[in-house]
């Protein structure tokens, strides 16, 4: 069943600032120790504000052919989220570079610039059907996080757990954003789930390529051959990656809505546990 969103309700930017000039450069591995984990996650955080800028230039693409006043500002708000998300994790990548995480080829000006290249072959359906497709895997990932006991136990960073936590949060709030705006844009199922489908394939290539990447620049890694494979092994058989290609499969039935995965719930406690009166990450708004 699709859940509308409720008519007012849209995502909202919250101005918010996080500190991370207090780690301890010497403790690399700010993943409760973890080589490979840690790897993996300065990777993402590598990927995400060059990846959320496309995802903004992809919905202004179409912002002529969108009409719904509510769906604009669900837009709007998505761009906010978007554009912040982006600020505070190129702070949270000037020192995970310092820390030594290869991780600054991604956000170049050349590395932008092939981008830029790659969205102009495209047409603005198919960039937008990227763009959703991309917001499933944001979803299907916050969703993990923020549910799992398992994962929010891991012991890390406190700052980068707010960062964290903070961003799979509004990574609920806007899922569906993207996707409406694709289908109000005059986007098709069968664009959709075509796009969906080759992303999917990419997956796994493209996170173990990086992965080993990042390891093979690592001194400690090229040291510890059995560690890394104990570590690998430990991350992909954990809480992260059991199942979730078959999650993020359900993307490609057709007639597929994010929001009929209900989320509410979640959402709220975590709106409450970060922003609500007592919240963990009020003292961080600006
Ligand atoms: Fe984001
Ligand atoms: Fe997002």
């Amino acid at each position: 069943m699709t859940l509308a969103p409720v008519a007012g309700t849209y995502p909202k930017a919250r101005r918010i600032k996080f500190r991370f000039d207090q780690h301890d450069s010497n403790d690399k591995y700010f993943v409760d120790g973890d080589m490979v984990f840690s790897h993996f996650v300065a990777g993402l955080s590598g990927g995400f504000p060059p990846g959320e800028e496309s995802f903004i230039r992809s919905v202004r693409r179409v912002a002529d052919r969108i009409t719904d006043p509510l769906l604009k500002k669900r837009i709007a708000g998505f761009v906010g989220q978007e554009a912040t998300h982006g600020q505070e994790h190129r702070q949270l990548n000037r020192k995970l570079v310092e820390m030594g995480y290869p991780i600054e080829w991604i956000d170049t000006e050349q590395a932008h610039a092939r981008m830029l290249a790659i969205e102009e072959r495209f047409s603005a359906l198919v960039h937008l059907a990227a763009t959703a497709a991309a917001e499933h895997y944001t979803a299907v990932l916050a969703e993990r996080v923020l549910s799992s006991d398992e994962i929010q136990s891991i012991p890390a960073e406190p700052e980068f757990w707010n960062l964290l936590n903070w961003h799979a949060l509004e990574e609920l709030e806007h899922k569906s954003v993207a996707f409406d705006a694709f289908r109000a844009a005059g986007g098709t199922e069968g664009v959709r789930i075509g796009v969906m489908a080759g992303l999917y394939a990419f997956t796994l290539p493209f996170t173990f390529g990086s992965l080993a990447y990042a390891l093979v620049r690592d001194p400690v890694a090229r040291r510890q051959p059995v560690r890394v494979a104990r570590e690998a092994y430990d991350l992909f058989r954990g809480p992260i990656f059991r199942g979730l290609m078959v999650e993020l499969a359900k993307y490609m039935r057709p007639g597929f809505h994010p929001d009929d995965i209900d989320t509410t719930a979640l959402l709220k406690h975590w709106q409450t546990e970060l922003f609500g009166d007592d919240g963990v990450l009020v003292d961080h708004l600006k």
